[in-house]
């Protein structure tokens, strides 16, 4: 069974409240939130001041998506929202050892972005410290956006090598999920899947969770 993260980026954010009670009812397993500084990515989410109100309603564990550059800075802050999973983006870390080290001793589980250019064997001397890959499957910054084919191959790729060093690294894919797409990749070796627009922008939500689920 897929282990399903919605993606906030897609809620109604005039009525927030009521898409986290819908998550919080749901068999969703954790809630994704997409930070973005509009530098990193082309464009700007919601910041911290959003993230700790929605922390406080939420009672899933928090998938933390960091789109932005120098994510050191704010270690601290997304520890203190209480997050499960913080991931940092491979491009946006110099230093990604010591990024994903620190992450570790703020008591929190490590995940390492890959953008879709990004080729999964640059994660050969750091898979062994990493709890999750996250793979894009669109181009990061926005919500809605057409499914890049290549990923299928790309999660193969990643579950050869997670097999290979004999290491329990998860692999999520994020953007443009849905029934289809899911399901290939799910075969394809997938543990955790995000999904945006194809549940929040469904007339029953928690049913398309459990379609997730259960691919
Ligand atoms: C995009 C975000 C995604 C986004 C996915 O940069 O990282 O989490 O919400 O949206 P969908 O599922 O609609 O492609
Ligand atoms: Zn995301």
């Amino acid at each position: 069974m897929a282990i399903v993260s919605p993606s906030l980026l897609a809620a109604d954010f005039i009525n927030l409240n009521k898409d986290i009670d819908m998550i919080n009812r749901s068999e969703a397993d954790w809630l994704h939130l997409d930070v973005m500084d509009g530098v990193f990515v082309p464009n700007i989410s919601f910041g911290f001041p959003v993230l700790e109100a929605v922390a406080k309603a939420c009672t899933k564990p928090l998938d933390v998506h960091l789109m932005i550059v120098d994510p050191d800075k704010f270690t601290d802050k997304v520890k203190a929202l209480g997050a499960y999973m913080m991931n940092v983006h491979y491009e946006a870390c110099t230093h990604l050892h010591r990024t994903i080290h620190n992450i570790h001793d703020a008591g929190m589980k490590a995940g390492v972005t890959l953008n879709p250019h990004t080729p999964v064997n640059v994660l050969d001397d750091i898979i062994q410290d990493v709890d999750m890959v996250l793979l894009m499957t669109v181009n990061p910054g926005f919500g809605g956006q057409k499914f890049i084919e290549h990923s299928i191959e790309k999660v193969r790729k990643l579950k050869a090598l997670i097999e290979q060093r004999g290491c329990h690294t998860l692999i999520e894919v994020d953007g443009g999920v849905n029934a289809d797409t899911g399901k290939r990749l799910v075969d394809a070796g997938t543990d955790v899947l995000v999904a945006g627009s194809y549940v929040f922008g469904a007339e029953n939500p928690e049913e398309r969770i459990l379609t997730l689920k259960n691919l």
